[in-house]
């Protein structure tokens, strides 16, 4: 596989999406009929498997161990599903409108010997607690995608991958982009994110050395989805250069006016539901969440 490293977004392979929206756009009779009963349920979606070089590149690249369980939403036949179970000793579940697809979803995880740690339902996709998943894969078009990423984001817990094949989210840029062999266009594109802990709201912060030392502080920050923009509330003059976070992890860069060659104190740690602490090079430091955020995508209760 040639991988690409990088944080820009890459576009859908044309010929894919040709065929997977060309599919869709039949006269829903067509659609909904099918030839060989798929489709019979209300899926007004094709069922195009990934293909299974293809389904290996997905679970190599979320990085599956035998300690996750991994959703697919939209199972198909379940093949993403048995094989993270049966390669790799994953739990897993499969959701999918089509119940034929289910039957043989459910078939093929008996064949493999993993009917034990998978479950294949049938129902939508939007219904499910995605809460237990450490791993989520996704083969589905722009407008589900474009509709499920709030409910990734709200619902996964900090640190959970999603793993997408050919179709990107609308506006959480992935972490890293890759092609692999494979696939109706002869090769695949396939979309990596690590679910960020949620921040957005006001934090009450302090710092037991400098730049604020027994001061408390008032921390602001917007969050969409890994991008955050903070702001910290202090009369002396004291912002914040630069905020990130990844899984639990957050860090703060934060300088004071004064601060003579404006040297930057981090304050690295990890946050956990509306609690975040940790080390500074002088001491240490915590926040406690007071209040949501204003631009809130996140739901939490403090
Ligand atoms: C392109 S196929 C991918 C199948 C499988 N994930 C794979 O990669 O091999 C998409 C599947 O999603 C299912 N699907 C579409 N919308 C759904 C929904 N709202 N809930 C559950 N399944 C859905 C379709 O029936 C179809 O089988």
């Amino acid at each position: 596989m040639t991988r690409r490293p990088t944080t820009s977004r890459g576009a859908a392979p044309a010929a894919l999406a040709a065929a997977l929206l060309a599919l869709v756009a039949l006269p829903s009779t067509v659609a909904a009929q099918g030839t060989d009963g798929r489709g019979t349920d209300g899926a007004d979606y094709p069922f195009v498997p990934t293909p299974p070089e293809v389904v290996a590149e997905m679970l190599e690249m979320a990085d599956v161990s035998g300690r996750d369980t991994v959703y697919d939403l939209g199972s198909g036949d379940g093949r993403i599903v048995v094989t993270a179970a049966s390669r790799y000793g994953a739990a897993g579940l499969g959701v999918e409108l089509d119940s034929s697809l289910v039957a043989e979803a459910r078939q093929r995880a008996a064949g493999e010997g993993v009917g034990d740690r998978v479950r294949m339902v049938r129902g939508d996709l939007f219904e499910v607690d995605l809460a237990p998943a450490t791993v989520v894969t996704l083969y589905l078009l722009p407008r589900t995608m474009a509709k499920l990423e709030a409910m990734l984001f709200r619902q996964l817990r900090p640190g959970a991958r999603i793993v997408a094949h050919d179709f990107d989210m609308e506006e959480w840029a992935a972490d890293s982009v890759s092609q692999t062999p494979g696939g109706l266009g002869g090769h695949a594109t396939l979309y990596l994110w690590r679910v960020p802990a949620r921040v957005g709201g006001t934090w009450e912060l302090s710092v037991s050395g400098a730049p604020a030392a027994g001061e408390r502080l008032r921390l602001t920050i917007d969050q969409k989805f890994a991008e955050l923009r903070a702001t910290v509330t202090r009369p002396g003059g004291l912002r914040v250069r630069e905020a990130r976070v990844a899984g639990d992890s957050v860090r703060l860069e934060v300088v004071a006016d004064s601060a003579a060659d404006g040297e930057a104190t981090t304050l690295a740690g990890t946050v956990s539901g509306a609690r975040m602490e940790g080390r500074t090079a002088g001491g240490a430091w915590s926040g406690r969440r007071v209040a949501n955020s204003d631009s809130s995508l996140v739901e939490w209760q403090p």
